[in-house]
């Protein structure tokens, strides 16, 4: 595994790398949620192929009282990881390489997508994830890059920008990676306190209990909002039903929506989601 921590340094690398390149974006803190998508990165790119994760704990998408400084940064274990999934290349930027300080110009989206869900609560979070994603793309050149389910609108976003700004890459989504009790794995799940850990899986669970009440939308908010309104120490902060692509709220719950939901346990920020059929499970 070679490694990079400045643009140049990566530009140099991957200038004669195997084809195709994949990219896993990614901040670090790697659970196994990243590891499956290395490992389908590694799949995408075959032997000959390369791939490349990159770890920058990104300041422009943090807001001002978001988790910054408290962000885990376990650098030698993330590097370990990488190497034992096979990972090519490990991009690992400095924030004064990667972000001049003078910099002045941003990829945003208009709000169509970002203003809803996570952006709600979120100002300006969608416009540090586009302008990191778009300057790796730009930095890495992939031909593919992977990111995961569990941050949908995100997901949907990244879509969008790579349509609408012509990156020559295919976006590949992969399922969301769950621990066995349900919870979806997330580098902040470490802020729980042991309590919250235990309660923690009733919000999944509280959404497959809900998606059974499709294809009504009204009562699948219904009973997230009730189940989830039980769990000690919650606070909701959405429970949507939506397109999966223009992530506007549906009428009927089936093929191609989304019940998408945060909450907030004790002081951390949960998100999940799952795919609704319109049919009772
Ligand atoms: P981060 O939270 O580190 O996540 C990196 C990638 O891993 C994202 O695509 C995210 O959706 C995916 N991921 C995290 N937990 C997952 C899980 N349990 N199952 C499946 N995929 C999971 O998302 C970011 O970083 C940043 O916003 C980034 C895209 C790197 C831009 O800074």
């Amino acid at each position: 595994m070679r490694s990079a921590n400045t643009v140049a340094a990566a530009r140099s690398l991957l200038r004669r790398a195997g084809m195709p390149v994949v990219l896993v974006p990614t901040m670090g803190a790697l659970h196994h949620g990243h590891a499956a998508l290395i490992r389908h990165a590694r799949k995408i790119a075959t032997k000959n192929g390369t791939v490349v994760v990159s770890i920058f704990v990104n300041p422009l998408q943090f807001g001002p009282n978001e988790d910054l400084t408290a962000y885990p940064r376990p650098r030698n274990a993330d590097r370990a990881l990488c190497k034992s999934l096979g990972v090519d290349v490990l991009f690992q930027p400095t924030a004064d390489d990667i972000i001049p300080p003078s910099a002045s110009v941003f990829a945003d989206e208009d709000g169509s997508l970002s203003a809803t869900l996570c952006g709600k609560s979120r100002p300006g979070h969608f416009r540090g994830v586009c302008t990191i994603v778009a300057k790796l793309f730009n930095v890495i050149q992939p031909q593919v890059a992977v990111f995961g389910e569990k941050d949908w609108q995100q997901l949907a976003i990244i879509r969008r920008m790579t349509r609408d700004l012509d990156f020559p890459i295919e976006i590949v989504g992969h399922p969301i990676v769950r621990d066995e009790d349900g919870l979806a794995v997330s580098s902040r799940n470490g802020y729980l306190s042991s309590e919250e850990r235990a309660v923690a899986p009733r919000f999944h669970a509280s959404l497959v209990s809900a998606a059974k009440k499709a294809p009504s939308v009204a009562a699948i908010r219904k009973e997230a909002v009730r189940r989830l309104e039980k769990i000690p120490g919650t606070r909701i902060d959405y429970v949507e039903v939506m397109d999966e692509s223009s992530l506007r709220p549906t009428r009927r719950a089936g093929t191609g929506t989304i019940l998408a939901a945060a909450i907030l346990l004790g002081q951390t920020r949960l998100i999940d989601n799952l795919r609704l059929t319109g049919e009772a499970k």
